[in-house]
């Protein structure tokens, strides 16, 4: 998606081969026109899919999730990453971060997800996927059917990617980087 790439061009800082901040548009100050972009985008490639649910994590995925939620016209669910006292029937799964080195225990109320639900997965990143297993889990306990994923940015070098293409999911990334130094960022065609 041009408009997605040529914002990280413009604005993404290279902090290491691993980590790309994009604060200025997604993850701190978020640009909404380009959210709304991002959401028809997703909508074009996965719009005969029989979407019933949006599902992503707090907290950067919620600003694109939510534009997909009304472009699908479907409600938004996002995953907790700490359990609130007000939770009281979960389905959960540990997440250990590589990016953050640390652990947290995901969770999803049960009211929210059903096996009638076919389910489009939205995030901001996908690096090694971590994050992205704990949904997995998530949503095989709710016995809902996960079936597609989008990406705004991928970086397609590090485990995430080759783990949700051979696990057969319906996957689109809209920026998807090949590698990257502080000099120069190179996308996959
Ligand atoms: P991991 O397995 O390598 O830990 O990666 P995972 O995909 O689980 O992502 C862990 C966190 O790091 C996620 O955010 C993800 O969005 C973020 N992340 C991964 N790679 C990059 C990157 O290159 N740049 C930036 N800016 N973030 C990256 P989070 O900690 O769950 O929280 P939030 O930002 O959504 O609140
Ligand atoms: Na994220
Ligand atoms: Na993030």
């Amino acid at each position: 998606m041009d408009a997605l790439i040529n914002k990280i061009k413009n604005e993404g800082i290279v902090i290491n081969e691993n980590i790309l901040k994009v604060d200025s548009f997604l993850n701190h100050q978020i640009d909404a026109n380009l959210m709304e972009e991002v959401a028809e985008e997703f909508y074009n490639y996965f719009k005969n899919d029989n979407i019933t649910k949006i599902l992503t994590i707090e907290s950067s995925g919620i600003a694109p999730a939510v534009l997909c939620g009304l472009k699908f016209n479907v409600p938004v669910v996002f995953v907790k990453k700490s359990v609130p006292s007000t939770i009281t029937n979960a389905y959960q799964a540990t997440v250990h971060s590589y990016t953050k080195n640390k652990s947290y225990t995901a969770s999803v109320d049960k009211r929210f997800l059903n096996d009638e639900d076919n389910i489009l997965f939205i995030d901001d990143f996908l690096a090694n996927g971590e994050a992205f297993r704990g949904v997995e889990s998530i949503v095989q306990q709710s016995k809902a059917n996960l079936c597609a994923v989008g990406i705004l940015i991928e970086k397609a070098y590090q485990d995430g990617h080759a783990y949700i293409i051979n696990q057969g999911y319906k996957f689109k990334a809209l920026a998807s980087i090949e590698s990257m130094n502080e000099n120069q960022i190179n996308f996959i065609k």
